[in-house]
């Protein structure tokens, strides 16, 4: 085991771990924000840079500190090493760039956008963004594409994270879709306009950080803040079966995976636990589903925090987060 160092809290942890997992495991405010790292999708992360820390001493051995600010999602962590993350002015200036970078093309239409809510861009943007934008340029434009009978796709929103492309790749037989070209014309594509239909797809929706792919039978059908989140499973022969129903009253109005604190999906479900049985009895109903991360959809349940992190703030650092 190995030591590490996080604003100002030490965390013991195994060697190979990266500075992200590391602050995971302290967990609160301490863990750095990831909009393309997904712990269940081999290779992800190191794409949107919105997780830099400043690692200020790089080990016991090597105290000198890094000369760039790093991504913690890919950064392995050394004994002795310390790193700022909301102690550092300097992260959070990179913060509120990258933010501003990854809105510069991204719309603000949160107020017709089925993810608000559950956006972590939104989120991001509520921490770390900026009220106005320093770019006037044209943005880039694409229209709103069908990708299979059940997926919208809505390219403007998208942050090329990957994430929807390593969920083709690593959950379904044949992946149909990938990042085409480069630059700022970069896009989500399939192959010849080829629907996605494979049993897993469905999971692309899951794990897009923003409303760039939406589900089709829910779309624009309500907002899920007024909507019940409620744990239900049934016996799939496909997935664990394991599944959130979001409903209103007695209906369900769509079914989504678990989704853990980090907001990252605990077992994947198939496309028919989530698109073909929206009748409560076609489901188990455990229990209302408390949604522990940071979500509008938590307001108003009077939960008891996680344990706070003990975070010594330098000034003027923190104001956004308090
Ligand atoms: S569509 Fe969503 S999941 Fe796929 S790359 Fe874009 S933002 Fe990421
Ligand atoms: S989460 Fe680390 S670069 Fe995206």
């Amino acid at each position: 085991m190995i030591k590490v160092t996080i604003d100002n809290v030490t965390v013991e942890t195994e060697e190979g771990t990266t500075i992200l997992q590391a602050a995971r495991k302290i967990g609160g405010k301490i863990i750095p924000p990831a909009m393309c790292y997904y712990s269940k999708l081999k290779g992800s992360g190191g794409k949107c840079r919105t997780c830099l820390v400043k690692v200020s001493q790089s080990s016991t051995k090597d105290p000198r500190p890094m000369p760039k600010l790093v991504a913690s999602c890919s950064t392995p962590v050394q004994d002795g090493m310390v790193v700022q993350n909301l102690t550092s002015p300097e992260v959070i200036e990179a913060r509120k760039g990258i933010v501003e970078f990854l809105l510069i093309n991204h719309p603000l239409d949160c107020p017709v956008c089925d993810q608000a809510g559950e956006c972590d861009l939104q989120d991001l943007s509520f921490g770390f963004g900026m009220a106005e934008t320093a770019t006037e340029e044209e943005r880039r434009e694409f229209p709103v594409i069908d990708i299979g009978d059940y997926i919208k796709l809505h390219m403007n929103r998208c942050i090329l994270c990957y994430r929807c492309v390593y969920v083709a790749d690593q959950l379904t037989d044949k992946r149909l879709h990938g990042v085409l070209y480069r630059g700022d014309v970069t896009e989500i594509s399939t192959f010849i306009s080829k629907g996605i239909e494979n049993d897993f797809s469905g999971n692309m929706i899951d794990v897009c950080p923003v409303g760039a792919l939406t589900d089709k039978t829910f779309r624009f059908k309500s907002r899920v803040w007024f909507l019940k989140p409620m744990n239900v499973h049934r016996d799939c022969p496909k997935c664990s079966g394991k599944a959130v129903a979001w409903m209103f009253g007695n209906e369900i109005y769509r079914i989504t995976a678990r989704k853990d604190k980090y907001g990252e999906v605990e077992d994947f479900i198939c496309n028919e636990c989530r698109f073909d049985k929206k009748n409560p009895a076609d489901w188990v109903i455990e229990g209302p589903r408390h949604i522990i991360r940071q979500s509008v959809i938590s307001a108003n349940h009077y939960e008891k925090e996680e344990k706070p992190s003990v975070i010594k703030p330098i000034e003027g650092t923190m104001e956004k987060q308090k």
